[in-house]
C-alpha cells in the first residue's frame, strides 16, 4: 500500500461529527487532541458554540483529564520520573540535560513543535531508576547519553 500524504485537518469537520448537545463535549475534546495534539482556545470556544457548554465549564473540563492540553505539544514527549528513587540516582541532572540540550523547561515544548519535556511523579518502576518515558516506551537507568542516543534518533526521522 503507498503511503499518502495526510490531509489537512479541518476542525469543522471535527465538530460536526456530533450532534449540539453538552453530552458530546468530551467526545470532541478528545478529536480535537487527538488531531491537533493539543486543543486551541479558538477549538475550545467552537466545540463550546456547537454543544451550548459554556467556557468556563468546558474549560474545567479540558484541564480536568490529563489527556487533554491546551498548550501545543511535540511530536515527541519526553517525561523524566522525578520520584524519590529516581531523584535519588539523578534524575534532576538528567533534567538539567535535557533543559540545557532542547532549551525548555518541562512543561514547555520546542519551537519546532518536536519536543515536549515533562517531569512526573513515581512511575511504579522503582527498580529501574532513573525511569524516563519517550512517546510511552520505558527508558530504564537512563543516562544523559542514552538520552541524547534516543533523541538524535527521533531527529533523524
Ligand atoms: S521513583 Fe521513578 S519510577 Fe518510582
Amino acid at each position: 500500500m503507498s503511503q499518502q500524504a495526510k490531509a489537512p485537518i479541518d476542525i469543522d469537520e471535527i465538530i460536526e461529527r456530533y450532534p449540539s448537545k453538552p453530552e458530546y463535549l468530551i467526545f470532541l475534546l478528545q478529536d480535537i487532541q487527538a488531531a491537533f495534539n493539543y486543543i486551541s482556545p479558538e477549538a475550545l470556544s467552537l466545540v463550546c458554540d456547537h454543544t451550548g457548554v459554556p467556557l468556563s465549564r468546558a474549560y474545567a473540563v479540558a484541564t480536568f483529564y490529563q489527556s487533554f492540553s491546551l498548550e501545543p505539544k511535540g511530536e515527541h514527549e519526553i517525561k523524566v520520573c522525578q520520584g524519590t528513587a529516581c531523584h535519588l540516582k539523578g534524575a534532576p541532572r538528567l533534567v538539567e540535560d535535557l533543559e540545557r540540550r532542547l532549551g525548555v523547561s518541562p512543561g514547555q515544548t520546542t519551537e519546532d513543535l518536536q519536543f515536549t519535556l515533562e517531569t512526573v511523579n513515581c512511575l511504579g518502576c522503582c527498580a529501574l531508576s532513573p525511569v524516563v518515558v519517550v512517546d510511552g516506551e520505558y527508558h530504564s537507568r537512563a543516562t544523559a547519553r542514552k538520552l541524547d542516543k534516543i533523541l538524535k534518533n527521533l531527529e533523524a526521522e
